[in-house]
């Protein structure tokens, strides 16, 4: 349904509540793909939707406006969750050219066979709607290469594409009027932006000389206060996103290194530090992911199992690529047990060195951690703290 956000412009995107995965977020609280319209003697819309919701799409540009009116299609970004249903929309907007970057004209012919006019815009490039002015700015690699931001310059609105935005659905138009959803917000970062860490600095660089009353990414809510808090909450993220807190992520069977993790974790929180910890038996991936972009230090922990550590932590490594490519050297502990052959520790020393950390210790025990080993394990995590205080 489409809602207004000021005259003339409208929101015609699409929630979907019950959606519980995008890129590989768990969603709790759903998704939305934004879609805007901006009526004018040449009216635009700005992006357009996902293919299994075009029906309640089409619904929504038709409650605003006669499609055969719209002048523009304005494509910030070529990823399907905004062009999925470009064809069926280019179907009703048949006067309709589209305006995209050169990359992106080259991805909708290969990928849509579209055979449609184009208008290429570059940095700078303005587009008048009669009253309106549209502005492009590129920001390629946030989170494609084809990717651009798109100004209304009058009305002082930022499309920013994938750029600020947080797989939610619509509890309202305005984020000032949703439940908090930092940590939502954080989840979708660490996967779609965080690899591109400078790219995002760049082009946020690029947004803070602009005037802003309205913000509008592709994904969650549309920002009218306090647009500095998310843009700001987006730059740290990318910048500096460590907070004071330590990730402690084991695999147990037995309880042996969960019990070492235990350890581990009351000895941390004793010197005053923050603990987050997961069992990886049970957890949400992507959120441990964050949880490791955000964190000062880590602490990784196995059981020995057919000569190496727990096969879920391959998972877990492969999530961190994503995140630990602008990340310089983050203290880490290694902790296992075995049976009859040591072979998790040394596995994943040499994993965790690969994911550029540094790794300050390791603990490596038989069978698992008696009386005894419990003070040795409760100085290792000290010394985890004393790393992790001197890193950056
Ligand atoms: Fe929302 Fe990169 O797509």
């Amino acid at each position: 349904m489409a809602e207004e956000i000021k005259e003339d412009v409208y929101w015609i995107g699409v929630d979907n509540p019950q959606g519980r995965d995008f890129h590989g977020v768990s969603t709790p609280r759903g998704g939305s793909y934004n879609s805007f319209l901006i009526v004018d003697d040449k009216p635009a819309i700005i992006d357009s939707t996902n293919k299994p919701f075009i029906k309640e799409y089409i619904s929504s540009l038709k409650s605003k406006i006669d499609p055969l009116k719209v002048a523009y299609i304005i494509i910030n970004h070529v990823e399907p969750d905004h062009t999925g249903a470009i064809n069926q929309v280019l179907d009703e907007c048949k006067n309709a050219k589209i305006v995209c970057t050169e990359k992106c004209k080259e991805f909708l012919i290969s990928g849509y066979y579209i055979e449609r006019e184009f208008v290429v815009v570059k940095e700078n490039d303005e587009i008048s709607l009669g009253k309106k002015t549209l502005a492009f700015y590129m920001d390629p690699m946030v989170h494609w290469p084809e990717t651009m931001l798109t100004y209304a310059k009058e009305d002082k609105i930022l499309f920013s594409g994938d750029l600020f935005g947080t797989e939610v659905a619509h509890e309202a138009l305005f984020a000032d009027e949703m439940r908090p959803f930092a940590e939502l917000t954080r989840d979708y970062f660490a996967i779609v932006m965080r690899p591109f860490a400078p790219a995002v600095k760049s082009a946020i660089d690029k947004v803070n000389k602009l005037e802003m009353d309205f913000l509008c990414p592709s994904h969650g809510p549309v920002y009218r206060k306090d647009i500095d808090k998310i843009i700001g909450y987006y730059e740290r993220l990318a910048v500096d996103p460590e907070e004071d807190k330590i990730l402690i992520v084991y695999y147990s069977v037995w309880h042996s290194s969960q019990k070492i993790a235990n350890q581990i974790a009351q000895s941390i929180i004793e010197q005053g530090f923050n603990v987050v910890m997961y069992n990886l038996a049970d957890c949400n991936m992507i959120e441990v992911m964050a949880q490791a972009m955000t964190s000062k230090g880590v602490a990784f922990g196995s059981l020995t199992i057919l000569g190496s550590y727990h096969p879920m932590f391959d998972a877990l490594f492969g999530l961190l690529r994503f995140i630990n490519q602008h990340q310089s050297k983050k203290p880490a502990l290694v902790f296992g047990t075995y049976g009859w052959g040591s072979a998790s520790v040394p596995k994943l020393r040499q994993k965790i060195e690969e994911l550029n950390y540094n790794i300050v210790d390791e603990i490596d025990l038989h069978w698992g951690p008696k009386k005894d080993d419990l003070t040795a394990i409760h100085e290792k995590g000290k010394k985890l703290v004393e790393e992790v205080q001197k890193w950056k």
